[in-house]
Formats: structure tokens, C-alpha cells, sequence
């Protein structure tokens, strides 16, 4: 039996790229799925046409977006089964060059905007025995120079997955992280603020890392997003699973 039929999941950050790929898998499999991101236009041309997806302008970084995401699903659809917290911020800061505000930007995304999101739909997701999927990166368990509050911001998100997925076990809501490794999406020109010649150059060092000679494509991981969102996951709570080629063991 298809077990997210009907069920409504959100998932931040899904205009593009990872999140992208696992709403519409999410919409193959019969659920309805609410996308946010801070800009409404690749939002609406997502949904068009798709009639089990909807979505939402919210930025994750946004306290006061955090309730009223929660509080527009609840209308709209009534209950919320699925809350994908995907948005990320990333930065490459070496700490010679860091700032309070350059820190606090990555946090806020990739921290606190999970955190108040999760506080948000935790009553909701009791309800319904529902479930969390947080997506972190290699380097979140993975040192790498240059990138160390992107790395800690990440390392965060995947020790509170464990600390929630023991807060709220009595609950049935089980909490879980899928890491991805580099994926072809616009992270790096995007996220990372690196030039078109930059990104590329990263690329190629990461193809000649990453031991099964490939970048991810977002489908590699939204399709573990998806197994953790379903109930093919049901006995399994607090995890990280890393998708990355093998980048994580090197
Ligand atoms: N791509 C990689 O190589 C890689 C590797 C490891 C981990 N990850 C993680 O995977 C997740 C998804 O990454 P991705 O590469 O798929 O992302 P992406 O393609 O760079 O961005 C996906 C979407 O996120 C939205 N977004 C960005 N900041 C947001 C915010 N503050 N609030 C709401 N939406 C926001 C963007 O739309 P707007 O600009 O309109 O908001 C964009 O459409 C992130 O958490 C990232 O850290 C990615």
C-alpha cells in the first residue's frame, strides 16, 4: 500500500534542486505537497498545473514565517503529516574573513528556521503520528576547511535530529536526516556565492573525490528523503543517512 497517499507534507527550500525533485516525487506518490521558498516565481511555475501540489512564500531564515507557514497548511489542508526541512544556507568562510553577521546568516537558516519550524508543527504532526526529514551534507560529520559554519551549522542539525527523534518518540513523530554529498543543483553559484569558473573548478575536484566518480543528481537524494517520509521507514528514528558516493568514508 502506497502509505503517503493524501498525506500533506512540507518541504522548505523546493523551488530548485533537492527539494524540488523530492516534491515531485512526494506528488507521485499521491501526497499533497506544500513547497516554500523565499521568491514566489519558480514556486508558481512548480505548482502550475500540478494539482497535489501547492506552496507557500516563506523564508526559512523568518521566525514569523515559521508559524504562519504551519498556520496556512492547517487551514488550507487541515493536518500535516511531513515536514522536510531542505532550505539551507552555505557559505564558504574561511574564519580569517568570518563576521557575526556572515555566522549568523548560516545559522539562521540552516538552525534556527528548523528549530522554530519544528516547534511549529510538532502538535500537529502528534496528531497524525507524522514525521520529520532534515537534510544536512557530508560535511556535517565531515571536516572541511574553509567551510566550518556551514560544517557546524549542518553537525547541529543532525544532533538535534537524534535529540528530537528522543523528545518526541513517545509522540510517534519520527525525526531523521538524509546528508547529501555535492549534487548538481545551484548550491555553489547560489549558496555559496561562487563565479561560474569557480563552481566549475569545485566540481571537478569533487568529481575526482567522491569515490563513485560522480556528483549527485537531486533525484539520488530526494529518493531517500522520500523513503524516510514513508513508512517503509517506520522502525527507524534519529538517523542520518548519508547519500553521497562515498565521499563521507573517504
Ligand atoms: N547541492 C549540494 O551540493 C548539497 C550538498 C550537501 C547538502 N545540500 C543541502 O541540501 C539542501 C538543498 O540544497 P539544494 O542544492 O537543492 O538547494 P538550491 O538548489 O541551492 O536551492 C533550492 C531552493 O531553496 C530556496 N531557498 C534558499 N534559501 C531559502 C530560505 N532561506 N528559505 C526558503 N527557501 C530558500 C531557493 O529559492 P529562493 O531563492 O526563492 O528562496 C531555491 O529554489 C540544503 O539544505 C543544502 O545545504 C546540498
Amino acid at each position: 500500500m502506497n502509505s503517503l497517499k493524501d498525506k500533506v507534507v512540507i518541504i522548505t527550500g523546493a523551488g530548485a534542486g533537492i527539494g524540488r525533485a523530492a516534491a515531485l516525487r512526494l506528488a507521485e506518490s499521491e501526497a499533497r505537497v506544500v513547497v516554500t521558498g523565499r521568491r514566489a516565481e519558480p514556486l508558481k511555475v512548480l505548482v502550475e498545473g500540478r494539482t497535489r501540489l501547492d506552496f507557500v512564500v516563506a523564508d526559512a531564515a523568518n521566525p514569523d514565517d515559521a508559524t504562519r507557514l504551519i498556520d496556512t497548511v492547517i487551514e488550507r489542508w487541515g493536518r500535516l503529516d511531513v515536514l522536510v526541512n531542505n532550505a539551507g544556507a552555505g557559505a564558504i568562510l574561511p574564519i580569517e574573513q568570518a563576521s557575526l553577521a556572515a555566522i549568523a546568516e548560516v545559522f539562521a537558516v540552516n538552525v534556527f528556521g528548523p528549530s522554530l519550524l519544528v516547534k511549529a508543527a510538532v502538535p500537529h504532526l502528534k496528531a497524525t503520528g507524522g514525521n520529520i526529514v532534515n537534510v544536512s551534507s557530508t560535511f556535517g560529520h565531515k571536516a572541511a576547511a574553509a567551510l566550518s559554519h556551514y560544517a557546524a551549522s549542518k553537525a547541529a542539525l543532525e544532533h538535534m535530529t537524534r535529540c528530537w527523534a528522543l523528545e518526541f518518540a513517545k509522540d510517534r513523530i519520527r525525526v531523521n536526516a538524509v546528508a547529501a554529498g555535492p549534487t548538481e543543483t545551484e548550491f555553489l553559484r547560489e549558496r555559496m556565492g561562487l563565479s561560474e569558473e569557480q563552481a566549475e573548478s569545485v566540481k571537478a575536484q569533487e568529481r575526482r573525490r567522491i569515490p563513485l566518480e560522480r556528483r549527485g543528481l537531486p533525484d539520488d537524494v530526494a529518493a531517500w528523503i522520500v523513503l524516510l517520509a514513508s513508512d517503509v521507514a517506520n522502525w527507524i528514528t534519529g538517523q542520518v543517512i548519508t547519500v553521497d558516493g562515498g565521499l563521507s568514508i573517504t
